[in-house]
């Protein structure tokens, strides 16, 4: 089995982006942490990147095929995006909201989510090693 990591806008610049805020690992380092937390569990991760609202809408579109479970970080899409809910809406398996920082403690313009409205889970405020947390539950959920 293979779980969908999915990461919206500006999580190409994790590591460089705002790192008081995000921390100085990359994606690439994150996408090796959730691969070994997976292989212990017995699955596979596939770690996704877009800028764009429909390249979200693309990866869940192509999740429905092939992943067993979703973890989305969908960045700055996650406070606008009906277009992405209405994606996770068509996916069956579990979906995993996730945000590095703690939203809830930011702009009052973070605290909505439309995410929130499909995901089984939420995370947020657990830095980068929220991948991995919540890669490691996804296991309890596929
Ligand atoms: C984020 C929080 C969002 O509000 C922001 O737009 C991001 C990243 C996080 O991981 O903390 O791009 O999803």
């Amino acid at each position: 089995k293979t779980i969908y990591i999915m990461n919206g806008p500006n999580l190409n610049l994790l590591g460089k982006r705002q790192p008081d805020i995000y921390g100085h690992d990359t994606l690439d380092d994150v996408e090796r942490m959730c691969a070994d937390v997976a292989k212990t569990g017995g699955f596979a991760v596939k770690m996704m990147q877009s800028n764009y609202e429909g390249g979200l809408v693309d990866f869940i579109h192509e999740a429905r095929e092939h992943a067993a479970g979703i973890i989305l970080n969908a960045g700055a899409y996650t406070h606008t995006s009906v277009a992405v809910l209405d994606a996770l809406n068509t996916f069956e398996g579990p979906v995993i909201e996730l945000h590095i920082s703690q939203v809830h403690k930011r702009e009052s313009f973070r605290h909505h989510s439309y995410i929130s409205m499909r995901a089984d889970a939420v995370m947020a405020g657990f830095g980068v090693n929220g991948y991995a947390l919540a890669t490691q539950h996804m296991g309890t959920l596929i």
